[in-house]
């Protein structure tokens, strides 16, 4: 099957890739193919930004499926070109990478209303659809890599505040399966780990796997606000502030079952995910995080 992948060097993607390289003729959408060259990926690399309708056009020509991962709110045109571009390239299913917070009508921030929209978008356009919303990514967390190395400590916002956060690996795994299964069509997943659990929590876990004692700081609010203010445009900041303060009144701690109905498989832990990835919290580079980290 041909299948074509955005965001595919990025948390989900390069793992969709992986998974699906075996059995299926992959594309895997990048701005930059030479950048990307690195990481391996399995399948064709193609060059494409999701503002080029041309670009996505070509890219997506004799794709059968197609995994949507959109990454900026505040360009929302994105998601439309893609859609426009899969459409005439006879795409006949999209596979969306939405977000759990959707489901809440308290999530009035941008980046909830920009997933909103493009779920909108992906049940018009005419083809048939899949719609994957996780609970955050529990590889945020990689964002506390620098100062868990340098000083052996986290700090966030609403320390306490619990989050059913997933797996990516799952997430990748149920987007795999429905890229490849008709039955998920018009079905939508909500993707949480097997447990809510605090960023007080994370950091006991990290210090569990690490073998070494980290402590957790509280932020203010102003002081989250100025560093996610540093990163990302005053709009996606507050957005961030919004959904700490969604979590910190209980509304992200709740379990669902779709990752068990979409792979089969029990949903990754958190220590699991961090026996994984102990390495980048242990030595190398500090890893980054995107704008919609928190908000589901
Ligand atoms: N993090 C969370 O907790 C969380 C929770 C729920 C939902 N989500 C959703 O998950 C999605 C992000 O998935 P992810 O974390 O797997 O992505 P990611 O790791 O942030 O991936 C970034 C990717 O963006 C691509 N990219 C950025 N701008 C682009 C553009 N203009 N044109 C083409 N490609 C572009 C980059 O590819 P190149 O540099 O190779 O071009 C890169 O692969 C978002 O829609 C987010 O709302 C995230």
């Amino acid at each position: 099957m041909q299948i074509a992948l955005t965001g595919a060097t990025g948390m989900v993607g390069s793992q969709v890739a992986r998974l699906l390289a075996p059995r299926h003729d992959l594309r895997c959408l990048t701005r930059s193919p030479e950048r990307a060259a690195h990481l391996r990926l399995p399948g064709l690399m193609v060059e494409a930004d999701l503002g080029d309708h041309a670009a996505l056009t070509r890219a997506l020509a004799g794709a059968e499926s197609v995994l949507a991962v959109t990454f900026d709110p505040l360009s929302p045109v994105h998601d439309e070109r893609l859609l426009t571009a899969a459409r005439q390239a006879g795409v006949r299913h999209v596979v969306k990478l939405s977000a759990l917070a959707v489901t809440d009508p308290q999530a009035q921030d941008v980046i909830t209303q920009w997933q909103r929209e493009c779920e909108e978008r992906v049940r018009a356009s005419g083809m048939s659809w899949t719609l994957l919303r996780p609970r955050a990514f529990m590889s945020n967390s990689l964002a506390w890599a620098g100062t868990v190395r340098q000083e052996g400590v986290v700090r966030t916002l609403h320390g306490s505040s619990v989050n059913s956060c997933v797996d990516p690996a799952d997430v990748a795994r149920a987007a795999a399966r429905a890229l490849t299964h008709p039955q998920c069509a018009g079905r939508a997943y909500a993707l949480t780990g097997p447990a809510p659990v605090s960023a007080r929590r994370q950091t006991e876990e990290l210090a569990a796997v690490l073998g070494r004692p980290l402590r957790h700081e509280e932020l203010t609010e102003a002081q989250a606000l100025d560093a996610w203010s540093s990163r990302f445009p005053r709009p996606l900041a507050q957005a961030l502030l919004d959904s700490a303060r969604r979590q910190a009144q209980g509304a992200k701690g709740e379990v669902r079952e779709g990752v068990r109905e979409a792979t089969g498989r029990e949903p990754g832990t958190f220590r699991a995910w961090a026996r994984r990835h102990v390495s980048s919290f242990a030595s190398g580079p500090a890893a980054g995080g995107s704008a919609a980290e928190t908000s589901a």
